[in-house]
């Protein structure tokens, strides 16, 4: 087993120190930590930021979970926080009735035929929304891989659709609001209102793009496990933001089994064999990358002081408590091997008399 020691010692102090971020997307497998990773980084940059606002996009919504506290898709402070937020939106969601003047008619049915428009005009609107409130950082608690890809395509998939509906409209120009007239569609319904509101949506879109694409602006924080499948997943996830030209440079490796507590136990150590392979794999792949290993609890990170002392292993590398190799390891693996050999002989005893009964 390769040491640990000669390994660069990373955290995401980078991103901390980073005062132009603006956008902080946490994205990765389901169940290897996100929703617990980007909680951790709310925390931690509303130390250093005047205010922060998390927002879970993943459907099945567990802020409130590590939190303990309900959110809702308007932003609430966070309990025991005087400038974090948090919020749950759920981007699948039909619009509410009233909540979308794009719910009617031809230039409906147009727009629904835009592949991925609604999502898109349901993030947009959030993003919009979000964007007037003038939190210094927004942290995402993305929903797992492929769900979050679709969504950051989001913005490029509107430009798009608006571009096809502009061309449309060229195309046919008074022939539209006819049609619209004729199939009694209201003025507020027309063509043209529609059309208005599209190209106010348009400027939030384009903005958001172009920000999304700046690095000093957004970046995002690939979270996975030492396993074949979330490694192979993060690769796909990298390359996916590369071709989106969205910056990506951190990686938390969480749930580490850390060679600690003269650990004996074989399945355990197996683990640990398998676990290190694939460190090294991603030590390997990403060393232009800033990998922060987390250990894995014996227990949940459940609750603001569970998260809080958590929160430690973000910026100070973890160390296990003892370091195999040393004085101190040696003693306790023995003095554990001792335990171990007399409660076995004590079995063993227990064992032959029972025998020696029957
Ligand atoms: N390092 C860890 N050690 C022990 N439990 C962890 C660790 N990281 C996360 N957990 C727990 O694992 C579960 C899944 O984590 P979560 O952050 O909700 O994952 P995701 O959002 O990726 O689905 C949660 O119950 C969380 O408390
Ligand atoms: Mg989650």
């Amino acid at each position: 087993m390769s040491s640990n020691e000669e390994l660069p010692e990373q955290s995401v102090q980078n991103i901390l120190e980073q005062e132009s971020l603006k956008w902080v997307f946490v994205g990765g497998k389901g169940g290897v930590g996100k929703t617990t990773c980007s909680s951790i980084l709310a925390i931690l940059l509303s130390r250093v930021r005047s205010s922060v606002l998390i927002i879970s996009t993943d459907p099945a919504h567990n802020l409130s979970d590590a939190f303990h506290q309900r959110f809702t898709k308007a932003p609430i402070l966070v309990n025991g926080f005087s400038n974090l937020y948090a919020m749950e939106v759920d981007p699948n969601v039909e619009h509410e009735e009233g909540g979308s003047d794009i719910t009617d008619g031809f230039m409906s049915d147009l727009a629904n035929s835009i592949p991925g428009i609604d999502e898109a005009m349901s993030f947009a609107e959030m993003l919009k929304l979000v964007q007037t409130m003038e939190y210094s950082v927004i942290v995402f608690d993305t929903a797992p891989t492929g769900h979050t890809l679709r969504l950051l395509q989001f913005p490029a998939t509107l430009e798009k659709g608006l571009a096809k509906m502009m061309s449309l409209k060229n195309k046919f120009g008074g022939l539209l609001s006819q049609m619209t007239r004729l199939f009694g569609v209201g003025d507020e319904f027309g063509e043209d209102a529609i059309l208005g509101k599209l190209e106010g949506m348009k400027d939030v879109v384009q903005q958001v793009n172009r920000q999304f694409k700046d690095p000093d602006l957004t970046t995002f924080v690939c979270v996975c496990i030492p396993e074949f499948l979330s490694l192979y997943e993060t690769e796909r996830l990298v390359q996916e933001l590369t071709k989106f030209e969205i910056d990506t440079h951190n990686i938390i490796i969480n749930q580490v089994i850390f060679d600690e507590e003269g650990v004996e136990s074989k399945l355990l150590k197996a683990r640990m064999r398998m676990q290190q392979k694939y460190l090294d794999q991603f030590y390997m792949l990403y060393d232009d990358f800033n990998i922060t290993k987390l250990p894995l609890l014996p227990e949940e990170v459940c609750g603001i002081e569970a998260l809080k002392s958590f929160s430690h292993n973000f910026i100070t590398p973890y160390q296990p408590s003892i370091v195999r190799g040393t004085l101190e390891e040696v003693e306790q693996r023995v003095s554990t091997l001792k335990e171990q050999l007399l409660d076995a002989e004590g079995e063993l005893e227990r064992l032959k008399k029972g025998k020696q009964k029957v």
